[in-house]
């Protein structure tokens, strides 16, 4: 049997990745894996109660982007516990919807925190719990904004507390995916995500790791 894998997806709002993890989870499936699909913040009891904090504003509510970072961290933390290491256990592919980049992006880009301190706390949450690959789907801002405003229309969604900072916050977190994907070329895949919606998933499908045969013991 093949064995699990860790597959993340990065990208702007709007980039596509809730659109390209249902593609995908289908034509694994269709070729017969086990394709477990989470979303961050969330993907556990936990999680998704964080994510309703994380991701709604409140009156009267201001979250400090240190209590930030570690409230996206205990989310990350009880969803590797929870979720993606006993799935990975099962030899179940994992894709999740945003993991550690994010953190290192919007958290250290986007609110300025020292990026050491940030992968300091990331490592607490996930300990040795890497993804095999991450796709990072790349629009320009004017797409993802179009996109964004297109998709509240279709389900009728204000914008949440990430989506209503300003233009400057949002060209940090685009210079920070730049920054990540040039250190780490191997892991991170950069996919043109302007193309149409096949046409992106053709290309993740192209570049999508094989499955490795657990060694004969
Ligand atoms: N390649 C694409 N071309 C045009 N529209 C797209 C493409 N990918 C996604 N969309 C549309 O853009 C909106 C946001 O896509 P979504 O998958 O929700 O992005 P994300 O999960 O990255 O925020 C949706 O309305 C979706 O149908
Ligand atoms: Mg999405």
């Amino acid at each position: 049997m093949a064995k699990g894998m860790l597959i993340t997806f990065e990208g702007n709002e709007g980039s596509g990745k809730s659109t390209q993890i249902k593609l995908l989870t289908e034509r694994l499936q269709a070729a017969g894996r086990q394709v477990t699909s989470v979303r961050e913040p969330g993907g556990t009891g936990l999680g998704e109660l964080l994510r309703d904090i994380l991701k709604n504003q409140r009156e009267g509510v201001h979250i400090d982007p240190i209590a930030e970072l570690l409230m996206m961290n205990a989310s990350r933390a009880q969803l590797v516990q929870e979720v993606i290491r006993p799935a990975l256990k099962r030899n179940k592919i994992v894709l999740v919807d945003r993991f550690f980049d994010s953190t290192i992006v919007y958290q250290g880009h986007g609110r300025g925190l020292d990026l050491d301190l940030v992968r300091e706390v990331v490592k607490v949450a996930i300990g040795s719990t890497l993804p095999l690959q991450t796709y990072l789907l790349r629009v320009p801002l004017e797409t993802s904004e179009t996109r964004r405003a297109q998709r509240s229309i279709e389900t009728g969604h204000a914008r949440d507390r990430f989506e209503a900072s300003e233009r400057a916050f949002f060209e940090r977190i685009e210079r920070g995916y730049d920054t990540i994907a040039r250190r780490e070329p191997d892991r991170i895949r950069v996919i043109d995500a302007t193309l149409p919606i096949e046409e992106v998933h053709a290309a993740i499908w192209s570049c999508f790791p094989k499955p490795c045969k657990p060694s004969r013991g």
